[in-house]
């Protein structure tokens, strides 16, 4: 399901709405990034996936979801039957925010500021993709849907409607699932992910 032949939406409105992100100052994040990561996926998917910001891989890459995250996230999308290439795949916020640490750059969370000035573009990936259903990975992506990014644990499983009606599910992020040191837990929220994912799939067809 990983393996994408040509990026995804390289034309049309996709194309140039990414073409217009290119050159982004809504906040500070464009000053250290290599480069604006836009969402990627055919303008008709049924199923939009909210991840938090680009990584250090999709900094480089300029493509969401294509490092260590991308990959528990490719992992969870084949096993749940998610055809990544079918689906809309973006973050809140579409600049990396990261801290230098010599050669090293340390991820950073997006701040409220950060991410209500990025929710213009995703209100606009939204408004041209018009998906059935959002599935929002991790804190700041529920943050940006629904004005709160807290108690994932509680709300995940289920769908909330957001304002326009679309239907959408919260997960957790495949970072914070990396980060898991319990193996245990790990197992779990990664099978968690995979069920969150099949039941997006699920209601968007
Ligand atoms: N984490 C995210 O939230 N998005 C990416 O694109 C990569 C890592």
């Amino acid at each position: 399901a990983a393996r994408v032949l040509a990026k995804p939406g390289a034309d049309g409105p996709v194309a140039a709405l990414a073409a217009d992100l290119q050159g982004c100052t809504r906040c500070d994040l464009c000053r250290h990034a290599t480069q604006v990561v836009p969402g990627e996926g055919p303008k008709e998917a049924a199923l939009m996936i909210v991840g938090e910001q680009p990584g250090d891989h999709e900094d480089l890459k300029g493509r969401p979801f294509v490092g260590p995250a991308g990959q528990v996230f490719d992992r969870a999308a084949a096993l749940a039957g998610v055809e990544r290439s079918a689906a809309f795949v973006t973050n809140a916020v579409k600049h990396f925010k990261f801290l230098a640490r010599g050669r090293r750059r340390i991820h950073q969370r997006p701040d409220a500021g950060e991410v209500e000035a990025c929710r213009w573009w995703l209100d606009l990936e939204r408004e041209l993709v018009k998906p059935r259903v959002i599935l929002a990975m991790g804190a700041t992506a529920a943050e940006a849907l629904t004005g709160s990014g807290k108690h994932i644990a509680r709300r995940r499983g289920r769908a909330e409607l957001l304002e326009d009606g679309t239907e959408m599910l919260l997960t957790w992020h495949p970072s914070y699932i990396l980060r898991l040191q319990d193996k245990a837990a790990q197992a779990r929220a990664e099978a968690e992910l995979v069920s969150d994912l099949a039941l997006a799939r699920s209601l968007s067809e």
